[in-house]
């Protein structure tokens, strides 16, 4: 049989680099920022547009009604990944760091079939590193074969965790104690690029052991997810149980015992999750 996703996942490569040349022109530029769901969480016109540009560009090469999308800025009420060829798009992945001219910031495409992921493309476009991975075809950034770290031993990790957007003083608490924990135990140290996608990247380079945050949304990690695993690395849900896209909860690490050693410390506390369920 033919390979039947094959050029959707050519063509999201070809997309990503064109919505990472928007963002590019429009970085330096006067910006008006609006916002979400709360004060720091951060919106701009250049989101939308790149949303637009994505989501028209797939629809153009693939008809109109024959694949479905969820995408940060379209998706208003909950979102459902259901058995139909799904497009899972952040436009701009790290608003904020875009919005400061903070150096990360990703263009995240993925592409699910009957609700399992089946490619997904990271352009982190101030780089100009161009990730991709397909299901059993390898992880590459800018078409180098890339793998995970071998380091077991946490106390030789780098591990990356973020605090999101939800400023909720006893979240907020939960988020610091979790960090403290782990810097303790002791690792060499904790990071955080400002975008999920780049830091999922970053794991399945190899420059970092781990990455896991509470609060995140499908668009944020899907397309890591399968960059993660492509690399050999493991994705799973903060508690160990397995990786639940909707969940909003998620934990990528090179190996299952640095998993297991951050799993320890997590302090976890409730969200909505992305499906309304
Ligand atoms: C955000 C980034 C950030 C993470 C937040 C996300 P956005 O995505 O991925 O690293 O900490 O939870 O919402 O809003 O810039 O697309």
């Amino acid at each position: 049989m033919a390979d039947e996703w094959q050029e959707a996942y050519e063509f999201a490569v070809e997309v990503a680099r064109k919505a990472g040349m928007v963002i590019k022109q429009e970085i330096d530029k006067e910006m008006k920022v609006l916002t979400k769901s709360s004060t720091v969480d951060l919106v701009t016109k250049t989101d939308e547009r790149v949303e637009k540009i994505i989501i028209g560009s797939l629809k153009t090469k693939f008809g109109e009604k024959a694949h479905k999308f969820i995408g940060e800025e379209s998706t208003e009420k909950g979102c459902e990944l259901t058995d139909a060829p799904t497009w899972i798009i952040d436009p701009v992945d790290g608003t904020t760091n875009f919005v400061h001219g903070f150096p990360f910031v990703a263009v995240s495409i993925a592409f699910a079939v009957k609700k399992e992921l089946e490619f997904g493309v990271v352009y982190s476009c101030l780089e100009d590193k161009m990730y991709r991975a397909r299901n059993g075809k390898g992880a590459f950034c800018n078409d180098e074969p890339i793998s995970v770290s071998d380091v077991k031993d946490i106390t030789k990790s780098i591990i990356i965790s973020e605090h999101g957007t939800d400023r909720t003083p006893a979240k907020v608490e939960k988020i610091f104690s979790t960090m403290q924990k782990i810097l303790c135990i002791p690792v060499h140290g904790l990071r955080g690029s400002g975008t999920a996608a780049t830091n999922m990247c970053l794991v399945a380079t190899g420059a970092v052991e781990a990455f896991f945050e509470i609060g995140i949304h499908c668009w944020d990690v899907a397309a890591g997810a399968v960059i993660v695993r492509e690399a050999g690395g493991i994705v799973l849900d903060v508690s160990g149980g397995p990786f639940d896209l909707m969940s909003r909860r998620m934990l990528s690490a090179n190996h299952e015992d640095i998993a297991k050693r951050i799993i320890k410390e997590i302090e976890v506390f409730e969200v909505p999750r992305d499906d309304g369920v």
